[in-house]
């Protein structure tokens, strides 16, 4: 069984999203934006920065699957699901859950910067710095945080806690 310690409550999540959502209006005050959510972790940070960005938005999602991760170097990251419109001209916005290693939003920000976006842009609720293995940085973090294991508001362990709505850090325990 695992235990799970509160890292980010409710309250403090509401606060970072109002930031995030703060700092993205005045980067492109009176221009449109589509929201590219990674599924499946982005998916409430996406509904809830949705909510709170006061500009024109469009919302589509990307899947993808990363191979050999944590155990391997491989890096190898596959495309599940690609974006259902076009982002030629637009002013794109890639949101994460976490970012680790970086090979993720490495990966997608090379894969969709083909397809001449007007721009390109990363936002991540959490960002382990300390784990990258690829020089990439998101442009709006949630929470900087230590190499924990975490789960909740999205994000799981074994596709479990996803619907909690605070971030834990797990504790395995026995
Ligand atoms: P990266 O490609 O190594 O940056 O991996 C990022 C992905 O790994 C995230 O989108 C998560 O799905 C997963 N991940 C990384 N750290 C955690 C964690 O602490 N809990 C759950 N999933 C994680
Ligand atoms: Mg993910």
């Amino acid at each position: 069984m695992e235990k799970i310690d509160v890292l980010y409550t409710e309250e403090q999540i509401k606060e970072c999203v109002k930031r995030v959502a703060r700092q993205i209006e005045a980067d492109f005050d009176g221009e449109e934006i589509v929201f590219v959510g990674i599924l499946k972790g982005a998916f409430m940070f996406i509904s809830d920065l949705a909510r709170e960005v006061n500009l024109n938005t469009k919302i589509d999602f990307i899947s993808v699957s990363s191979y050999g991760q944590k155990t391997t170097s491989s890096g190898v990251v596959k495309l599940i699901k690609d974006l259902d419109n076009d982002i030629a001209g637009k002013n794109v916005i890639i949101v994460e859950d976490i970012v680790d290693t970086g090979l993720t939003l490495k990966y997608l920000s090379d894969l969709l910067q083909q397809r001449k976006p007007k721009t390109i842009k990363l936002c991540t609720l959490l960002d382990k710095e300390s784990r990258r293995q690829v020089n990439i940085k998101a442009d709006y973090v949630g929470f900087q945080i230590k190499d924990y294991f975490v789960v909740g508001y999205g994000i799981d362990y074994a596709q479990k806690y996803r619907g909690l709505p605070y971030v834990g850090h797990v504790i395995l325990e026995g």
